[in-house]
């Protein structure tokens, strides 16, 4: 779709479901592709980084077949160690499959992620990781060039900064390495744990997923299983601000409330109401919503950086000046401009 028209001033209000989490998604699908058997993956979004995913699984030699928000992943027919240059390009986080292609495969090559809209995404963390387990990584001409002699070989990797993909690159690779991992500092993303879920029914052996210290023993193999992916926590907000800008009343539903948790404080400031069932959530925005004293966002379980644009949306037609500190990422900023194009101050 190039094209999107909106035309403001109507409040929302009624009931809308959430997807599946993209962000779950994929290092799933990179996960499929080492688990023997047909691994069947349950409430997959239709998103075009879904469809890349796919894309490079079926290059890789899997059988993929798509039925709605299910997706079949047989592994039977891999051959491939590669990831194409214009398939890298599609999805910046296509580097989350080197380490499953390398570990199940014994070799990865595949080119350097580029920079992305955010500001430079340097892989720095995911490659020291990957070397500390035993893999042997030449960067040449844009070009990562991945071996691994025998099986990789567990060991402790404190990481500097609880990178989410670096995490989900360990978890993977570290999975059917020979002895155990322990990662330090690592990412307690809801997404961690959905992946480390998967492994687990799959038969990997990971303890403390969602906690800063996760310790993998490594087990000979996986073999295929059946995965429900969470829910998206970022929808779940995105569809919050929707109703806290235009002053409307949404029962959000098929949601994770304590994934959204760390959202509501902001939204509560801001004068929302927040109710919580089980698995769903009623928002209500007042006519004209307050300021937020300020947004820091942090990893989990601090302010997600996804949501610090949402946040920015709402602050523009909100009562007084509120202050947004972006700490994930250099260039987050790019809607600001946009923003006050739209007459924002
Ligand atoms: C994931 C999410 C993205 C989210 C981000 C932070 C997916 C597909 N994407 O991205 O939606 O915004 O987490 O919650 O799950 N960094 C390094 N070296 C590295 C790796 C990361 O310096 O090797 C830096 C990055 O430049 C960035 C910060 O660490 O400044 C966070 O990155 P990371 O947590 O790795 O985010 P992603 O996994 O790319």
């Amino acid at each position: 779709m190039s094209k999107l028209f909106i035309e403001g001033c109507h409040r929302l209000n009624g009931a809308v479901a959430v997807h599946g989490a993209k962000n779950s998604a994929l290092p799933i699908l990179a996960a499929a592709l080492m688990a023997d058997g047909v691994s069947e993956l349950q409430n997959c979004p239709g998103l075009s980084d879904v469809d890349a995913s796919v894309a490079i699984l079926r290059h890789l030699g899997c059988r993929v077949e798509r039925e709605g928000h299910r997706i079949l992943v047989d592994n039977t027919g891999l051959s491939g160690s590669d990831i194409p240059d214009d398939l890298m390009r599609e999805m910046r986080s296509s580097i989350v499959f080197l380490g499953a292609i390398a570990a199940k495969t014994g070799a990865a090559v595949l080119s350097f992620p580029g920079g992305c809209e955010l500001g430079p995404r340097p892989i720095d963390l995911h490659l020291a990781a990957l070397r500390q387990l035993g893999m042997a990584i030449e960067e040449e001409r844009g070009q990562l060039r991945c071996r691994v002699r025998g099986r990789l070989k567990g060991c402790k990797i404190p990481l500097s900064f609880p990178s989410v993909g670096a995490t989900e690159n360990i978890l993977l690779a570290a999975a059917t390495a020979e002895g155990t991992t322990t990662i330090l500092n690592a990412a307690r993303e809801p997404e961690i744990e959905d992946l480390a879920a998967f492994l687990n029914s799959s038969g990997a052996r990971i303890r403390g997923a969602g906690e800063g210290t996760v310790v993998i023993e490594g087990v000979d193999r996986l073999s295929a299983c059946c995965h429900r992916v969470i829910p998206d926590r970022i929808e779940t907000a995105t569809y919050m601000a929707a109703a806290a800008v235009t002053g409307g009343s949404l029962v959000i539903k098929d949601v994770e409330p304590a994934h959204v948790a760390t959202v509501f404080p902001a939204f509560e400031e801001m004068g929302c109401q927040i109710d919580v069932w089980k698995n769903e959530l009623l928002v209500s925005a007042p006519a004209r919503l307050r300021r937020v004293r300020s947004v820091r966002t942090m990893p989990y379980p601090g302010f997600p950086t996804d949501c610090q644009a949402l946040l920015m949306a709402m602050a523009c037609v909100a009562d007084g000046t509120s202050v947004f500190i972006e700490n994930i990422f250099e260039s987050r900023y790019k809607h600001a401009g946009e923003l006050m194009r739209l007459g924002a101050k």
